[in-house]
């Protein structure tokens, strides 16, 4: 008899206590018959909410029609994600690889970026996550389990400082708001000051967007919002709206100083994934769309002062509620989802993350206020040395 002792999941994950059985839009429905608002989005992921029409159609039409075929075949649904991806492009010439993941996508940036230069050091930050795989891991912060060697030298500095890129430095990676370490954004000048020290040093800066993508801050990347623009970038999650997809971007300047057959890919590029991230694409660039995101946006940062938030912090729809002194972040998760709400933890127990899909509605965005409204929490007592 097969029993469900002979196969258990790892326990790689620590779950909430839900019941999904379906979802549309922001609304989760669980088993118990309660709707609940989705301010997380799947981390990020569900950039045109749940169970989209448009991306639905498209991909059953996608399915039906060309499913999958092999990258050695030309596709006329690369040049279709190629047009969509252009229109929300920094400005320049680039070169796009597909991949299925985030921290697939950083993997080949960072190979792309050493290959380029022929060097062998990688800058990164304190607070970093850019995944799990091994280059991924290995510049994320090192508090994190990652692998027990790097596979290449690294030099972490903190959060905002420059100093040491110099000319032993291949690339300088960033996510340009650090999410997973609290919704952290970059100090005034930091991004400018990385700008011209790989400028100085030829070392080349590479914005992780596997967050802050796809239109999250109300741009179409980050790079958009804060005027630099960087020679590589990668982004996932949102950019398939649910189906996986991992990209990676470089300049056709870096591009044309990459050795071939450095990338490669069984599934990245498959007519399912380049459906769904044009769909995206085409949805998230369009300017009323992201006005939309940027007025949702500026209604959840009226959180601040409501019930236990003292601030808000982050850009578009990326943001983080930040709590009173000693109130943790995680009592008032715990809270707003007894109110029927969804949101996420982070690594500062201070903060709560919101990334929600895109097109939350202004009263979905507004009942998060009510709710805090009717939130008091104390403050947990102080760890006893
Ligand atoms: C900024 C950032 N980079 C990379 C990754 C890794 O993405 P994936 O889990 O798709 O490999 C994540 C995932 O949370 C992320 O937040």
């Amino acid at each position: 008899m097969v029993t469900m002792e002979r196969l258990a999941e790892f326990p790689a994950y620590s779950r909430l206590a839900l019941d999904p059985v379906a979802a549309a839009g922001s609304t989760l429905a669980t088993a118990d018959g309660a709707g609940l608002l989705d301010l997380y989005g799947g981390h990020c992921v569900n950039s045109l909410g749940a169970g989209d029409p448009g991306l639905g159609e498209a991909l059953a039409e996608q399915w039906r029609r060309l499913s999958f075929t092999t990258n050695l075949l030309p596709l006329a649904e690369r040049g279709a994600f190629l047009a969509a991806l252009a229109v929300g492009m920094p400005p320049g010439e680039w070169r796009a690889f597909c991949s299925n993941s985030g921290a697939e996508a950083n993997e080949n940036a960072l190979k792309i970026a050493l290959a380029a230069t022929g060097r062998r050091r990688v800058v990164c930050f304190e607070g970093a996550f850019h995944g799990r795989t091994a280059a991924a891991a290995a510049v994320s912060d090192n508090a994190r389990p990652a692998f027990p060697a790097d596979p290449f030298h690294v030099r972490r500095l903190p959060w905002g400082r420059c100093e040491g890129i110099d000319g032993s430095v291949g690339a300088v990676i960033l996510e340009p708001i650090q999410s997973l370490a609290g919704v952290v954004e970059p100090p005034a000048g930091f991004l400018e000051s990385l700008r011209a020290a790989c400028d100085a040093s030829g070392a080349l800066l590479v914005f992780d967007e596997v967050q802050t993508g796809s239109g999250r801050l109300g741009a179409p990347w980050a790079s958009s919002h804060y005027g630099v623009v960087p020679d590589l970038f990668t982004t996932a999650k949102g950019a398939g709206g649910g189906f996986p997809i991992g990209l990676s971007f470089a300049t056709a300047e870096v591009a044309a100083a990459t050795p071939a057959g450095l990338l490669g890919s069984t599934f990245g590029g498959g007519p399912m994934a380049l459906r769904a991230a044009t769909e995206v694409a085409r949805r998230v660039s369009a300017p009323v769309f992201l006005e939309q995101v940027r007025a949702v946006s500026a209604v959840l940062r009226g959180a601040a002062g409501r019930g236990p938030v003292t601030a808000v912090r982050g850009v578009g729809l990326l943001l983080g509620l930040v709590t009173g002194a000693g109130v943790p972040a995680r009592a008032l998760r715990d809270a707003l989802l007894a109110r029927g709400i969804l949101t996420g933890c982070c690594d500062d127990p201070q903060v709560l993350r919101l990334c929600p899909p895109l097109n939350l509605g202004l009263e979905q965005a507004e009942s998060l206020l009510t709710a805090l409204d009717s939130i008091t929490l104390p403050a947990a007592a102080p760890a006893s040395s």
